[in-house]
């Protein structure tokens, strides 16, 4: 129903876009923010997942009639809703993924570290009951600031000793999808067939399109090249304008989102080569932690694929990305030591 291609990457691994059907293992996914702009149509997205045996969708508002009107559908997955921070727990027990959206979005004006004072603290405290609940679960982070969010989720789980850089993830597939959609529509191709590979962060300059590794090999004119990059880092920005005020992207993200989680699912249940793009802890670059191409596996990131060969265009904008996201890196460590309280 949902599988649309699998084709061989440049960087010499499988590449599935979209989920297949085969997956027939128990899976509970754990959704952490179900009732907002995101998670809503990304309850949608997994119950329709033949790779989720057990929804679970917890938020502090609303969860109740998320999870009645979802659990009607007529797939497999079992939903159940938990509202409030007493019903946290019982929303994790024996998750294999947890996925978390929650937070606030941005607003026209503001940049995604501008949520940063908020959503510390939220992340923190969820992924605190996640150590607590489910320590073996892999984490899937879209709660921005992403370049900050994921640092805070591996320090709390530094605290509480049950760290495994393989098994956190900040989620950045928006990035890729976007770049494969303006690509193609620049070049006219058949987007199911276009997949360009994103590194860096999640947010501005530290988003960086690889277009010289797209698949199928594109090219463009520097005038060009340069403000289709600038698209891409500044996309999110496109959406919470056009939404003036009502939020920022949560359909496209919602769409994203499970594609990485289907991706990650099916690793889990044993098929080889799966890749996404995501922001992990990495020895890459000198920021601890940066998005490239991920193998995925039984553990989470199975292989990290690396940068690869960059053009000098695209190296520049890793050198001009690397102070913003360090920076970004430590805020959210020093959040942890300083404020986080055991
Ligand atoms: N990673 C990405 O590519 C990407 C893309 C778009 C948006 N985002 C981010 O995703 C986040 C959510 O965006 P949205 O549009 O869904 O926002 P939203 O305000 O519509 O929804 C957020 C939800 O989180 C819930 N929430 C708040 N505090 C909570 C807590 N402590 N525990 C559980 N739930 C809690 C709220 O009740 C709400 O239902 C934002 O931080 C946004 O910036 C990330």
């Amino acid at each position: 129903m949902f599988s649309r291609f699998v084709q061989t990457s440049q960087l010499g691994a499988v590449v599935g876009k979209h989920f297949s059907t085969s997956g027939q293992n128990n899976a509970k996914v754990a959704l952490l923010g179900a009732a907002g702009g995101i998670g809503q149509p990304l309850a949608l997205l997994l119950k329709q997942s033949p790779l989720v045996t057990h929804l679970a969708l917890y938020d502090i508002a609303h969860t109740p009639g998320v999870a009645a009107d979802v659990s009607h559908i007529d797939t497999r997955a079992k939903v159940t809703g938990h509202l409030g921070a007493e019903q946290l727990a019982d929303c994790l027990k024996n998750a294999e993924l947890v996925l978390i959206p929650a937070g606030v979005p941005r607003k026209p004006g503001m940049t995604r570290d501008d949520l940063f004072n908020t959503n510390a603290s939220i992340v923190a405290n969820l992924v605190d009951a996640i150590a607590k609940n489910s320590p073996k679960a892999i984490i899937g982070i879209i709660t921005n600031p992403v370049n900050s969010t994921v640092p805070i989720a591996a320090e709390v789980l530094k605290k509480r000793g049950v760290y495994d850089e393989r098994r956190v993830f900040g989620v950045t597939t928006l990035d890729v999808v976007r770049s494969n959609t303006f690509i193609a529509e620049a070049k006219g191709l058949d987007v199911t067939k276009v997949e360009c590979p994103v590194i860096g962060g999640h947010s501005g300059i530290t988003i960086i399109p690889v277009i010289s590794q797209c698949t199928p090999s594109v090219t463009f004119p520097q005038p060009e090249r340069e403000k289709l990059t600038v698209r891409i880092q500044n996309a999110g920005t496109e959406v919470v304008e056009a939404k003036a005020g009502a939020g920022s992207a949560t359909l496209s993200m919602a769409f994203a989102a499970a594609e990485f989680a289907n991706s990650l699912l099916e690793a889990l249940n044993g098929t080889e080569g799966k890749v996404q793009c995501a922001y992990v802890r990495s020895n890459e670059t000198e920021a601890k932690y940066f998005a490239t191409p991920i193998l995925l596996g039984k553990n989470g990131v199975e292989k990290n694929l690396g940068i690869g060969k960059l053009s000098d265009y695209e190296r520049g904008l890793v050198t001009a990305a690397l102070p913003e996201l360090i920076a970004n890196i430590k805020k959210g460590e020093d959040f942890v030591a300083t404020q986080f309280k055991q």
